[in-house]
Parts: C-alpha cells; sequence; structure tokens
C-alpha cells in the first residue's frame, strides 16, 4: 500500500514537471523569434516629418542636393560615403545623430532634438 502511494506521487510530480519544463521551453522560443525580427525600413511618414525638420533647421546652411552655397558640406549621398564630410568619421547612425545633437567646430548644435526627431532626420538623409 505505502510503495504504491509513493510511486503515484512519483509518476505524479514527473508530469507536472515535464509539462512545466514544456511550457517554458515554448515560451523562451516565442521570445527569441521576435528578438530575431528584422529592423523594419523607415516609414514614408518618417521621412517626411524629416524632411520637414530639415527645411527648418538645417537648410539654411545645408542645401540638399544643389549644391550651390558653401556654408556647410553638401548632404547629397552621405550614407553612400564611407567618411562624413567634414569630420571624417565612419557614416553611421551614431556619428551623424551625435554630431547633429552636439554640433561640429561651425555647426551650432540641436541638444534639444529628441529621439524621434533625430530617427527622422536620419531616414531623411539616408534618402539624399
Ligand atoms: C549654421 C549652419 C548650419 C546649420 C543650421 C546646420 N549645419 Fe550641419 N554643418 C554645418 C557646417 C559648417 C558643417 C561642417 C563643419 C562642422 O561640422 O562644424 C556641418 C556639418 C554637418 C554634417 C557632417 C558632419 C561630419 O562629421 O562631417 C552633418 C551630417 C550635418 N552637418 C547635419 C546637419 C543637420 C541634420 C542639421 C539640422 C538639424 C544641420 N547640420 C544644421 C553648418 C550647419
Amino acid at each position: 500500500m505505502q510503495a504504491g502511494w509513493l510511486q503515484l506521487r512519483v509518476a505524479l510530480f514527473l508530469v507536472l514537471a515535464l509539462s512545466a519544463g514544456v511550457a517554458y521551453a515554448h515560451q523562451g522560443a516565442g521570445g527569441k523569434s521576435e528578438a530575431a525580427a528584422a529592423q523594419p525600413a523607415p516609414s514614408p511618414r518618417l521621412v517626411a516629418q524629416g524632411q520637414a525638420l530639415f527645411q527648418k533647421y538645417c537648410a539654411t546652411c545645408h542645401a540638399p542636393r544643389d549644391g550651390k552655397r558653401d556654408e556647410a558640406p553638401s548632404l547629397a549621398g552621405l550614407y553612400q560615403r564611407k567618411l562624413t564630410p567634414a569630420m571624417k568619421h565612419p557614416v553611421n547612425d551614431a556619428n551623424i545623430g551625435g554630431h547633429i545633437k552636439q554640433g561640429g567646430p561651425v555647426m551650432p548644435p540641436f541638444p534639444w532634438l529628441g529621439k524621434e526627431e533625430i530617427a527622422a532626420l536620419l531616414a531623411y538623409l539616408k534618402t539624399l
């Protein structure tokens, strides 16, 4: 009698442990596939927002595309280059975003631009 109860309890424990393990593994797999999802391409709305910000804050010095004004380097084709035009830093979001926020030797800083505004400006600069 006693031995029978013990066997039943052990069997019950094993079933519970197994189902908990399966549930945990299932959850883990779901989380992993979400994290591996590719970054979405910038939406047209974000690019349009960036263009509006650029016209407002940047175009006075950086005329896009026409290359006629000489106050600041042209940013046309910026993301096709390896190095930034003035500072010769590698072209990436961290360096360009940082330059916008901190400014350069001549360019004024824009420290009050928020994360989303910087993201919009970067999305627009990539289309030049
Ligand atoms: C008052 C003029 C002026 C304004 C306004 C201005 N810039 Fe500049 N920008 C410059 C000058 C001059 C340089 C080159 C020297 C320097 O960085 O000081 C430059 C350089 C840059 C560079 C190249 C940085 C590098 O590493 O070579 C980027 C990118 C840039 N500006 C983006 C922007 C963006 C985006 C805005 C608007 C938010 C903006 N600038 C507003 C004058 C300006």
